[in-house]
């Protein structure tokens, strides 16, 4: 057994392993529903409290990598295969899997294909002209690209989130910061100088779901995501068959007490109505964002329970299989919102036309995911940079290419169904 894993107290790993959501967690207590894994405090999974069954890679990530170096992506497949080479497998298997035979992994990338890109021409423009910028939710942001939540991101770089966050802010993207996320979300703030949103774990205890509100909004977050689709254990079969190796020393930094937390990550609220919503709302004073809806009269029912945004999303595969491509449902998602409040995409994003694809199919953003943990197990914080970069420049010369001059531009006469 790996000696960096004998250190961690039994109980301590025993907790990491319970904890549900994040699209993360794990625990082959199989078909029993995601409120026995999240409550029952036992693991059952062979080879996870097993010593020896832990992989041997299975150490602390990037103890061997460049900390801080800006990267020149060629493709969005180069990227997911050097970043393969620096990771462990343990660490690899967690950020690149989904759940189940990860068909609707495979749809998130495939159903972009549905919609062909109708270019207009001699529109006069040069790539000078094309203006990237939006308002979202009282922002104004450079480009309608922005960091989606994932928790953990120990499992990539050894400075976490704090390394993600900076470089999001250095290349001008929101934000949007897990409630999984392994340093306390105060920390996160103050390493990151753009605009934050906080995505919420609704604990069961309520007092603990305050806490972490207010401490969200003293923080400088400036709006809450629910995530309303992380009922239960999202762990990939590669994960599984490696014995779920979570990096020894591994803590959810919003609810540890050596960093001011309190509660327990794992108790989490998952029978979530829509009256959590006006409860967050006027708890935080904030704009809420429900993440995760895949129907469009889900999405009617937040925005009726006080919705400022919605956020199609199917966790990037790692919640349910079976489901669609996340952005075969965006269109009928966007017309029962009918305008009402903004529509952030995410799920399968990967390269410029992709984000032209959304937009134009009525999003008025999209977030990023697995790209962001590449880039930063390769770079550190100018490696996060990099990979929004290039989304942007791609996004850029691809509204050239298509002859939109703005993103208010873009409209379903830009992809063929
Ligand atoms: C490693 C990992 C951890 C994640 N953790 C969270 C989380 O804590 N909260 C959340 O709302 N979504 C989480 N997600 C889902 C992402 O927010 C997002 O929906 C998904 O990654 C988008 O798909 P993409 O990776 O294809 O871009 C996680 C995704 C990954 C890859």
């Amino acid at each position: 057994m790996n000696k960096k894993h004998e250190a961690v107290p039994n109980g301590a790993r025993r907790s990491l392993f319970q904890m549900a959501g994040a699209g993360l967690l794990v625990s082959a207590a199989g078909g029993a529903a995601a409120q026995a894994v999240v409550d029952t405090p036992r693991v059952d999974t062979p080879g996870v409290d097993t010593p020896g069954a832990v992989a041997a890679s299975s150490g602390p990530q990037a103890a061997a990598m460049p900390v801080d170096k800006k990267l020149a992506i060629i493709s969005p497949a180069h990227l997911q295969e050097q970043a393969r080479k620096v990771m462990t497998p343990g660490a690899y298997a967690f950020i690149t899997g989904a759940t189940g035979d990860e068909w609707t992994l495979q749809e998130n990338r495939r159903a972009f294909n549905d919609f062909p890109i109708r270019t207009h021409r001699l529109q006069g423009m040069a790539a000078k002209d094309v203006d990237l910028s939006i308002e979202l939710l009282g922002h104004k942001l450079a480009y309608p690209i922005m960091v989606a939540p994932m928790g953990v991101h120990l499992f990539a770089h050894p400075q976490g989130e704090v390394a993600t966050v900076a470089g999001a802010a250095a290349a001008g993207a929101l934000y949007q910061s897990s409630g999984a996320s392994y340093q306390p979300l105060e920390a996160i703030a103050k390493a990151g100088t753009g605009p934050k949103w906080f995505q919420l774990y609704f604990n069961a205890d309520v007092g603990v779901t305050r806490s972490l509100l207010e401490r969200a909004k003293a923080a400088g977050y400036t709006a809450i995501i629910i995530t309303a689709d992380a009922l239960g254990p999202g762990a990939s079969d590669a994960f599984k068959l490696l014995g779920m190796p979570f990096p020894p020393g591994l803590t959810f930094g919003n609810h540890d007490p050596l960093q001011g937390g309190t509660g327990n990550f794992r108790h989490q609220k998952v029978a979530l109505t829509p009256d959590d919503i006006g409860f967050v709302k006027s708890v935080s004073g904030l704009p809420v964002i429900v993440k995760g809806l895949m129907r469009g009269v889900d999405a009617d029912a937040a925005i009726r329970a006080g919705a400022s945004a919605i956020q199609v999303s199917n966790h990037g595969g790692r919640q349910i299989d079976g489901v669609p491509g996340a952005i075969s449902v965006l269109p009928e998602v966007v017309k029962a919102v009918k305008g009402r409040v903004p529509v952030i995409f995410d799920s399968g994003i990967r390269r410029g036309i992709d984000v032209l694809r959304a937009l134009s199919l009525g999003a008025q953003a999209v977030a990023v995911g697995r790209p962001v943990l590449y880039g930063l197990a390769l770079g550190g914080p100018s490696g996060v940079q990099s990979v929004m970069e290039q989304l942007r420049d791609e996004l850029q010369l691809a509204m050239l290419l298509a002859g939109a001059g703005s993103v208010r531009q873009l409209d379903g006469s830009f992809v063929k169904a």
